[in-house]
């Protein structure tokens, strides 16, 4: 399961609209009713209207009517494996368990496998 959810970010990467940054993202998103959801970034010519990859994938399956995740896979064209901004960390919080597993690749194939606590601790969450 986690190599076709390797395979899918790859995949959606190439759909990236990014004509600014020319920095393509590509996400997928396993739920826990074992469905896969994909995004990409999506760039605008205002600028802060751009939305991650991640945050793409998590609202598409927020909108399909999940919102309990299994793992998330996120890849860029980095030399460390990419590091998730923080808005979409916040984003993470919302919807990701300490049992969600966060991988976050290169297009080398380098991995490293985080929690969403690692990434964002002492969030502001629901029970705040
Ligand atoms: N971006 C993502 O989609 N995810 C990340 O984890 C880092 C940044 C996008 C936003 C923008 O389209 C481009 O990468 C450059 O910041």
């Amino acid at each position: 399961m986690k190599q076709t959810l390797i395979n899918k970010a790859m995949e959606v990467r190439n759909r990236a609209y990014a004509p600014y940054s020319q920095f393509k993202v590509g996400a997928a998103l396993l739920s826990n009713s074992n469905t896969i959801y994909t995004g990409c970034n999506i760039e605008n010519s205002s600028y802060s209207l751009t939305c991650c990859a991640e945050r793409v994938a998590i609202f598409n399956a927020v909108a399909n009517g999940e919102n309990e995740f299994k793992s998330l896979v996120v890849v860029a064209d980095t030399l460390e494996p990419v590091s998730p901004c923080g808005a979409c960390r916040q984003v993470m919080s919302e919807f990701f368990t300490e049992e969600t597993k966060v991988y976050l690749m290169n297009n080398s194939n380098d991995i490293r496998c985080v929690t969403i606590k690692e990434l964002l601790p002492y969030s502001f969450n629901l029970n705040d």
